[in-house]
């Protein structure tokens, strides 16, 4: 008897987990040289294999629309076009976050830039998005003498294929190595621990901590730890708590380009998966959640409706204002990022803070001994 098309799906899934790690790396690594310094792009996701991308898209949208209430993992808003967005919300008005850092960056990368002056280490920066603020510290670094390699890592390709033009653009002789990596934040983390003999300065700018609840950051942070070497450095963007209104603003912007980056999840699934969502049926919400400090963005069903996705043989009925949750953006108080560093092994060093008072990057260094 022929196999419904989702186990299908499960067994595909199971044999292309089962693949080998290093073959994976094989299938896909892409060297472009430059003015004599390497640069490369390697894929760790999934070996560029169409079918392996779709069949984890279907499970996470089966598993996101079965459950109750129902949410989709933030991952799937980066596709391309997805990333895309997310440049276009960068340069909102509304959308501070970007400012703030940029002032951050600007103000103090030469500080920063000075706990590594003359010495060999790996730059690595977590979900790098399209990287323009990382420049400001790259070339506070290049002042300072650091002789470092680049390795911007993003789950979304084309967000490193874009940094990797914009670097080239920018410092046309390249003075530095870089190597991109398309990958998910734990097969980074995976990275650095094969990777452990060099010097580490971990970037994860942008509030991209926020996507990830208590639980989550824990044991990311646990992690990350584990990965690095004693003496190590980190920077990481906390988004603070701040007045409602400016929280409110930010995630609902006017010209609604935030609801249209969370309608293209919708899209992504209907090409994706066969599906026939209605997105005008569906009204984007960000709502503040003051007993957990998180901006949570949902898309809300308008009416009773049925969505039918093809590849998954499935059907979901929404009933009228019944919610797809669709991200968590965690706000922090500056005692819960001492907290965090703590409870993880890291000591803070510094944080830096933009003048109103609305982010911190929080630099720590990894305590082992
Ligand atoms: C909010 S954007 C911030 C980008 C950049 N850090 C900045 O400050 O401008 C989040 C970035 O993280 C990437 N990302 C999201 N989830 C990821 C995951 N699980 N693993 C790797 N990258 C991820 C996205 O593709 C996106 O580029």
């Amino acid at each position: 008897m022929a196999r419904p098309k989702l186990k299908q799906m499960q067994y595909a899934l199971f044999d292309s987990l089962c693949q080998a790690w290093p073959k994976r790396l094989g299938l896909a690594r892409d060297c472009i040289s430059n003015g004599g310094s390497p640069v490369e792009i390697t894929n760790l996701t999934t070996g560029k294999k169409i079918n392996d991308e779709k069949h984890e898209l279907a499970l996470n949208v089966l598993e996101g629309l079965s459950k109750r209430p129902r949410g989709l993992p933030s991952r799937l808003f980066y596709d391309d076009k997805g990333s895309e967005l997310f440049t276009q919300i960068m340069d909102l008005e509304e959308y501070y976050p970007t400012n703030c850092e940029t002032e951050i960056l600007q103000k103090h990368s030469p500080a920063i830039a000075k706990h590594l002056a003359n010495q060999e280490f790996n730059l690595v920066e977590l979900g790098c998005g399209d990287g323009a603020k990382t420049t400001i510290l790259i070339d506070s670094l290049i002042a300072e003498k650091a002789g470092f390699k680049f390795v911007p890592l993003d789950i979304s390709e084309a967000a490193v294929q874009f940094l990797h033009k914009n670097l080239q653009e920018k410092y046309r002789d390249i003075p530095f190595p870089i190597q991109g990596l398309v990958a998910e934040y734990f097969q980074g983390l995976s990275w650095l621990s094969e990777n452990a003999s060099a010097k580490n300065l971990i970037l994860f700018l942008g509030s991209n901590i926020g996507n990830l609840n208590k639980p989550m950051a824990l044991r990311f942070l646990r992690h990350l730890w584990y990965s690095l070497n004693d003496g190590d450095y980190v920077l990481i963007g906390f988004d603070l708590k701040k007045d409602l209104d400016i929280l409110y603003d930010a995630y609902n912007d006017k010209k609604g380009v935030t609801a249209e980056f969370n309608y293209n999840v919708l899209d992504r699934i209907n090409a994706s998966l066969d599906g026939n969502f209605d997105r005008s049926q569906f009204q984007h919400q960000g709502l503040y959640n003051v007993q957990t400090g998180a901006m949570e963005s949902y898309l809300i069903s308008q009416k009773a409706q049925t969505v039918r996705l093809g590849e998954l043989d499935r059907e979901f009925h929404f009933q009228p204002w019944e919610a797809i949750h669709m991200e968590y953006s965690y706000k922090y108080l500056q005692t819960d990022i001492t907290d965090l560093a703590e409870s993880t092994g890291f000591q803070i060093l510094d944080n830096f803070k933009d003048e109103k008072g609305y982010f911190v990057d929080s630099l720590w260094q990894v305590r082992k001994e």
